[in-house]
């Protein structure tokens, strides 16, 4: 069993919203920036989690919101119940076929340290619209471990068996050989000295 499953989504919010985290809030003011920067038409999102930047997808045509959590998704269902933009889809991205094509933009935000972030590469190269981007953010490196200590932090401790870190390298390597061409590389500084690295990449149009 993945073992994102069996944490909560109350345990996951509190933990990633902690004032020694605050992972949440960076990761929401970084979703208003990549979606600001491509004003996309059609959005995927993997790793939605519980719906964390869903409220900057408002005027799309179409947003795929992408868990393998379901509760997190009936989070998502809950608090966007008033959106008709939204399709929601619980699977693993590791091991499905993606059930849609063409779509202006991608982001994956915090979620390669989970997967296969070279199959997920490849793969998302196949469903963007040409000039279609897709925008990745992870965390660098760690020298104390990747989950900062808060009152929930034991409860992740189960991620400690598929985490693994991102080399920069492979990234831009497989993007290229996936037709993916690097148009932005930013750092985030976070208050509690970790970083996070976001790359976008543009579909080459032939
Ligand atoms: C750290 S959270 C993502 C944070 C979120 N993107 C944000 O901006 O706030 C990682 C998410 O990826 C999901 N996830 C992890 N492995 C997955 C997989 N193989 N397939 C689909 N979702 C996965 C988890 O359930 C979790 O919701």
């Amino acid at each position: 069993m993945n073992p994102w499953l069996s944490i909560e989504a109350e345990d996951y919010e509190n933990h990633m919203s902690d004032s020694n985290v605050y992972q949440l809030q960076t990761l929401n003011s970084i979703m208003l920036s990549q979606i600001s920067d491509y004003k996309p038409n059609s959005l995927a999102i993997f790793g939605i989690a519980t719906g964390n930047g869903l409220e900057y997808t408002e005027m799309m045509d179409i947003v795929y919101a992408i868990d393998i959590n379901d509760k997190y998704l009936t989070t998502c269902k809950n608090r966007f119940a008033n959106r008709n933009n939204i399709k929601y889809l619980n699977l693993d991205i590791d091991n499905s076929i993606l059930p849609f094509t063409n779509v202006d933009m991608a982001i994956c935000n915090l979620v390669l340290e989970y997967i296969d972030y070279v199959g997920f590469i490849k793969k998302i190269s196949s469903i963007l619209n040409k000039n279609g981007i897709l925008s990745i953010v992870y965390q660098n490196e760690l020298k104390y471990g990747f989950v900062s200590k808060t009152k929930y932090s034991e409860v992740f401790e189960c991620l400690n068996s598929i985490y693994h870190n991102i080399d920069k390298k492979t990234v831009i390597e497989t993007s290229k050989t996936s037709g993916l061409t690097v148009s932005k590389s930013l750092e985030y500084k976070l208050l509690n000295g970790k970083t996070f690295t976001r790359i976008d990449l543009r579909k080459n149009n032939n």
